[in-house]
């Protein structure tokens, strides 16, 4: 099958894509939620930074066992407890401070459309067929089980509850033909799973397993709360196809064409026909790996769409050392640290504290302590004394132009820019707490309190004010993508307009002399925790 062309009409030009897992809709917003959301917003808005275009789609996924289940026990209707949690998911978007542009819910219209469309042009193709399977199933993970699931001593991991045995009828996706197309692909592409070592333990898995055909569908007997396979009413697709598809069906749905070729006719009515597809990068856990490498690939290729061009695969979060869950009281609440703490600096120790990749380890003291160390005494006393100065020694008014920061200010803007461009935004993070230590450092050598004692020293100071409030407005620019309240409010104590929401805006001298800067207000009020 061919590969849509991805030829745009004139006067389009493709958005940079990110998405993030579209999360249970019944689970608690946690730690993990809140790290992967973040990770992706602080993408999204340094490729925005940078002059792109970009579109940013996070979201919920509905349908299922457990939602159905956990409805009933409610005495509601599937629908109505899932537009509940879904506000209640949404809310928990806009207290990280997302700058989404959309918030897909797997039970909307335009995205049922879409699997509709898919499911129908790969069972007309060949790709789907039914089939009886008898196995071993766990309810409680909606998944079938085979031998090899089994631990040593011949029991199954108490993750999966009671375990049951099962004959029924179902759909199955044909994936074995596509292997070796895969293993190919993954080879020749490689970018498209990061980091490298998650890559190689996807090549791992499709060089030394050979793929089963996927379940695809459950039977309405069993599970009602899905959606209906169109050429089937007996029975709904399993959440797994249905998930997977959120990335294409609001690009389907906004009039995405290169989507629109391969599946024609379900842009929505008015669709503002924006290009998205493919996704630059979709923002995952390690969990599940291998739902976006190696079944949504697949998924893709059957319905001659272009894969993704990155998988980007974080870790996960522990508590004290432990799993976080219910049973230990362990799970970190993120709005309870937002509300006590900021959003800023739950987003600051979320990115600074941990790679993109390896897995880490939540602890309140290491929070406290980045807290204190790095946002109160490190960025927040550097504004705090620079602009508290520039009123006491020039009544607020920026003194004429100096440079003395500059290389410092250049250097850092140069390299954050490039580890912006590869996603690294640990690395991007420590390099600019090197300008803002440098800084501090620059306030101490150069002390301008005795300066001010000095009338002989007077444009010594001047040098010293400038080319500190100088350094403040550049690292708001640099911070906008990672921590936008902070950076917005000091463009504000700077009394500037505006956000400093363009990478540009950091080239050294933006300041103008005599420019009334605003009020110096602690942007992180220190607090010593009993
Ligand atoms: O898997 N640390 O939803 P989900 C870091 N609906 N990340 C974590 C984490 C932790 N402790 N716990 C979970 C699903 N995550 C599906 C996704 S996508 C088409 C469908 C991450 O609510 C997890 O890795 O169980 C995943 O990326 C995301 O949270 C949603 O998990
Ligand atoms: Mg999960």
């Amino acid at each position: 099958m061919p590969i849509a062309c991805a030829t745009l009409p004139a006067g389009m030009s493709k958005r940079f894509y990110i998405t993030t897992a579209i999360d249970y809709v019944n689970g608690q917003p946690h730690l993990g939620h809140a790290y992967e959301k973040v990770i992706a917003d602080t993408i999204a808005r340094a490729r925005r930074s940078l002059g792109g275009e970009v579109f940013f789609l996070t979201g919920v996924d509905e349908h299922g066992q457990k939602v159905q289940q956990a409805a009933l026990s409610e005495g509601k209707q599937p629908q109505e407890y899932c537009d509940e949690l879904a506000a209640v998911w949404q809310a928990f978007a806009r207290k990280l401070d997302l700058a989404n542009d959309d918030f897909i819910r797997t039970t909307q219209q335009r995205h049922q459309r879409i699997v509709h469309a898919l499911l129908s042009k790969l069972y007309q193709a060949g790709h789907i067929y039914k089939a009886v399977y008898k196995g071993f199933y766990s309810p409680k993970e909606e998944t079938f089980l085979t031998e090899r699931d089994r631990l040593p001593d011949g029991t199954f991991d108490p993750a999966y509850g009671e375990v049951i045995e099962l004959a029924e009828e179902n759909y199955y996706f044909r994936l074995r033909e596509h292997q070796k197309w895969l293993i190919e692909y993954i080879e020749s592409h490689a970018e498209f799973v990061m980091p490298e070592y998650r890559r190689n333990e996807v090549l791992g898995f499709l060089k030394t397993e050979t793929l089963e055909d996927l379940c695809i569908t459950r039977p309405v007997t069993r599970l009602r709360w899905g959606i209906p396979v169109p050429f089937d009413t007996n029975f709904v697709t399993y959440v797994w196809f249905d998930a997977l598809t959120n990335y294409i069906s609001i690009p389907a749905a906004l009039g995405d064409p290169t989507v629109l070729s391969a599946l024609p006719g379900v842009a929505e009515p008015g669709a503002p026909g924006l290009a998205l597809w493919p996704a630059d990068i979709h923002v995952i856990g390690k969990d599940i790996i291998k739902f976006h490498c190696v079944y949504w690939p697949i998924m893709l290729k059957a319905a001659g769409l272009p894969l993704p061009k990155q998988v980007l695969v974080h870790g996960w979060w522990q508590k004290d050392g432990q799993k976080m869950s219910k049973s230990l009281g362990n799970v970190v609440d993120p709005v309870a640290v937002i509300d006590e703490w900021g959003v800023d600096a739950f987003r600051y120790y979320v990115l600074r504290e941990l790679d993109i990749g390896p897995d880490g380890n939540w602890t309140d003291a290491s929070f406290v302590a980045r807290y204190n160390t790095e946002l109160a005494n490190g960025l927040g006393n550097l504004l705090n004394r620079s602009l508290a100065m520039l009123k006491r020694y020039r009544g607020g008014l920026v003194p004429s132009q100096s440079a003395e920061l500059a290389p410092e200010a250049e250097r850092t803007m140069t390299r954050v820019r490039a580890l912006l461009d590869q996603n690294k935004l640990q690395t991007a993070l420590i390099e600019i707490w090197a300008l803002v230590d440098r800084a501090n450092q620059y306030v101490d050598q150069t002390a301008p309190f005795k300066l001010a004692k000095d009338p002989a020293q007077a444009s010594r100071l001047d040098h010293v004010l400038y080319s500190l409030a100088e350094t403040c407005r550049i690292l708001a620019v640099l911070l906008w993508p990672f921590l936008p309240g902070t950076a917005r409010k000091i463009y504000t104590q700077l009394g500037l307009e505006g956000e400093p929401n363009k990478f540009e805006l950091a080239r050294w001298g933006g300041l103008v002399p005599g420019h009334q800067i605003g009020e110096p207000v602690p942007l992180f009020p220190r607090k010593d925790k009993a």
